[in-house]
């Protein structure tokens, strides 16, 4: 018996059932709620065979970037190949394989050729897109979901998953109108869609606009908040809008309150945890050794993975933040070992992780000038080790607090005027202005 998805893709090994969880697993992935993980292994323990079910199952570990995925994203993969795999199954299969070992850039390469193929493997452009994002390829996280649309229409049920992976490609490539569009209409046809309504965030975070993030993100967490495994994420925004605000005390509420409430061990929320308390201890407003503390131990259990780079340097934060200098100088040890050890994140470690890492390291031993001079290298090219714009900022910020701490009035000068030019409604940088004429001037 052939069982169809319902895009019409072949899938071997599946009943009715099983491809009607797929389906249910794939609009959890696509919104980024429930449980896709426990409904696609529910599935799984009914149909063993389903070969589908166990690369989904696959993907989903290994999607989060954390080194403790690879091991289930091996045997899901050794399961799957139990079947008798088809062309597209087989396509996915060698993707995953070089997921494993850390070959991101090869995991895309072959996600395209299957897509250029069967256009409408959306579980195929999700992964590429989310590889795309961690590997800074804005352009194809627009024109990979742009590339598919000829063997889409809006009558499909997933067309709101193109909407809204569209809508983030157009905000990270800088087209905002557009951008703000496509995230609309998303959130329109699906209101749980969660990559729809961040996607518009961004827009609204990258237009400086943090009245309107609020407006478009707090009246509506009933949407994109229950159940979800982005809502933190989408919290850690609104917490940046208050940020920009000066209201600091909303923004230790929604940490407390949202983005550790739960004290995640999941990377992408720990990422949020760190970048936050960062940006705080920036401004001088250090968020206490209770908080620092609680996210360096949730980081520590990761230390030595050196699975991705981007993480690496969030997790450097923390135990920079939580004084802890013996994780420091150990994470440094694995960013620097990361940086010659192959795949895909030996060459972001050695363009951008190994010198973020050494610049905060300097920053906080209060060595400015050399915090300042690694990151002016490292901030322009940063994309490469992937993240949003929106996140790669705590670069720009760490090193405008560098050259004002290390009294360097010139540079200051310089990234005050770009900043308050770039965020004109921004308190933060109207204040590095300011504070140019307080510095002493070399003639
Ligand atoms: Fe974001």
């Amino acid at each position: 018996m052939t069982v169809k998805d319902s895009r019409g893709l072949v899938m071997t090994g599946a009943d009715a059932a099983a491809a009607e969880a797929f389906d249910k697993a794939l609009g959890e992935f696509q919104c980024y709620v429930g449980n896709p993980v426990a409904t696609i292994e529910a599935a799984l323990a009914e149909t063993p065979a389903f070969t589908m079910g166990h690369i989904l199952r696959a993907y989903l570990y290994l999607s989060g970037t954390e080194g403790p995925g690879i091991p289930v994203g091996r045997e899901s993969a050794a399961a799957a190949r139990k079947g008798q795999p088809n062309d597209r199954e087989r396509q996915h299969l060698a993707a995953i394989d070089a997921l494993i070992e850390g070959r991101w850039d090869d995991t895309v390469a072959m996600l395209e050729r299957l897509l250029v193929d069967y256009p409408r493997d959306i579980l195929a452009l999700q992964v590429a897109h989310l590889f795309d994002f961690y590997r800074g390829d804005a352009r194809n996280l627009r024109d990979r979901v742009v590339r598919r649309l000829h063997a889409w229409s809006p009558a499909d049920a997933n067309w709101h998953a193109l909407l809204s992976m569209q809508s983030f490609g157009n905000e990270e490539m800088g087209d905002y109108a557009r951008a703000q569009a496509l995230g609309e209409e998303a959130v329109a046809l699906q209101p749980r869609d969660g990559w729809g309504w961040h996607a518009v965030a961004h827009v609204h975070e990258m237009r400086n606009d943090p009245e309107a993030g609020i407006r478009w993100l707090e009246p509506n967490s009933g949407h994109w908040g229950p159940d979800s495994i982005f809502d933190v994420h989408n919290w850690w925004h609104l917490a940046l809008y208050h940020l920009e605000l000066d209201r600091l005390d909303e923004v230790l509420r929604l940490y407390d309150t949202q983005i550790r409430v739960e004290r995640s061990s999941v990377v992408l929320d720990m990422v949020d945890a760190s970048a936050m308390l960062w940006r705080l201890k920036l401004r001088g407003h250090d968020a206490g050794q209770a908080r620092w503390s609680e996210i360096a131990a949730a980081w520590e259990a990761l230390i030595d993975d050196g699975n991705y780079c981007f993480n690496d340097a969030h997790a450097l934060m923390a135990f920079i933040g939580a004084g802890r200098h013996d994780l420091v100088n150990r994470q440094l040890a694995t960013l620097r070992r990361s940086a010659q050890q192959g795949g895909s994140n030996e060459v972001m470690a050695r363009q951008v992780g190994v010198p973020v890492g050494e610049a905060l390291v300097a920053f906080e031993s209060g060595d400015f000038a050399g915090a300042a001079e690694r990151l002016q290298r490292v901030r322009t090219i940063a994309g490469r080790f992937g993240g949003s714009h929106a996140q790669r900022d705590i670069l720009d910020l760490t090193l405008i607090e560098a050259a004002k701490r290390g009294g360097d009035a010139q540079l200051l000068a310089a990234l005050a005027t770009e900043r308050v030019t770039n965020r004109p409604n921004s308190p933060l940088a109207r204040r590095y202005r300011d504070a140019v004429a307080t510095l002493p001037r070399v003639a």
